[in-house]
């Protein structure tokens, strides 16, 4: 790929390029008080409020360096909300809205909803009795012409061919097999170029052969437990620049020798939830 730029160097970015949109929440009302994932356990109550809201500031400003940052009004009483990667799935025009496995999230629903017919989007009819939480779960190949679905933790095992029906692209599902790693977003992350950063002991032996079918040994980018422990995966890419919680100077250097520019901004608060860099965004434009 060409030379990171625009996330760290902004005018280096072409003023013509169509800039990308992305979905944030302010997290308001951010904070763990139910327990839906491992990272929850332990944490009630223990966020840092205003810690939560810097480091939320700073992934904003880190991600509006390269993209139009579009906010959702966060509702009270709803603590996962911030978590926008959740909010549905979205593929060109069209917006499948997340149908959430646990009923503490699924208030959120009917909010992400609103958002994406007030911004023009045509919603997708999704089966009511299919879990399905949205880019968590689906993540847009950025080599091959596929979505990688993760199912068996949070979305239902029939969740990828359900947005296979809806989206004209080819929907391989992953099926997710460590507690820790909930959502395909904390553990499979596709990168510009055909580029691959994942945590295989994640995924059962058929899924890890799916994706060494799709993806050439030389663009796979396998990482250590350590860094998956610290969310690496869980990166936002925009133009190379990419946005983490933590990663290892041996990740770093792998990702740099490959094109990308890493920029670790810490989450702590945000992983007490199981959350970090990308589960806080949502890219809208997706083509
Ligand atoms: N506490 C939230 C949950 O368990 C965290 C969601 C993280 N989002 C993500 N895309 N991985 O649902």
């Amino acid at each position: 790929m060409t030379q990171p730029h625009s996330m760290f160097e902004p005018a280096r970015a072409p003023r013509e390029e169509r800039r990308q949109r992305v979905l944030m929440c302010a997290p308001d009302d951010f904070d763990v008080r139910y327990v839906i994932n491992p990272w929850m356990e332990h944490q009630i109550g223990r966020t840092a409020r205003t810690l939560a809201r810097e480091q939320w500031q700073t992934l904003r400003a880190l991600v509006a360096k390269s993209a139009e940052v579009e906010l959702v009004t966060p509702a009270a009483g709803l603590p996962d909300m911030v978590f926008t990667a959740n909010a549905g799935f979205v593929l060109g025009s069209t917006a499948v809205v997340s149908r959430f496995r646990a009923e503490e999230r699924r208030p959120e629903e009917p909010l992400f909803r609103a958002f994406f017919e007030a911004r023009g989007f045509r919603v997708a009819a999704w089966p009511e009795h299919v879990p399905f939480e949205g880019a968590g779960d689906a993540l847009i190949d950025r080599g091959a012409d596929v979505v990688w679905c993760g199912h068996g933790m949070r979305s239902a095992e029939e969740a990828p061919a359900a947005l296979e029906r809806i989206v004209s692209r080819r929907v391989i599902g992953l099926r997710l097999i460590d507690p820790r790693f909930y959502h395909l977003d904390t553990c499979f992350c596709p990168l510009a170029g055909g580029w691959l950063m994942f945590y295989p002991p994640a995924f059962d032996a058929a899924s890890r052969a799916a994706i060494e079918a799709i993806v050439p040994r030389e663009k796979r980018i396998e990482i250590d437990e350590a860094d998956a422990m610290r969310f690496a995966c869980n990166a936002v890419d925009l133009d190379g620049g990419l946005a983490l919680n933590d990663a290892s100077p041996q990740l770093q250097r792998r990702l740099r020798a490959a094109g990308f520019a890493p920029v670790v901004t810490p989450l702590s608060e945000f992983m007490k939830a199981g959350g970090a860099a990308k589960c806080l965004t949502l890219k809208l434009s997706e083509d």
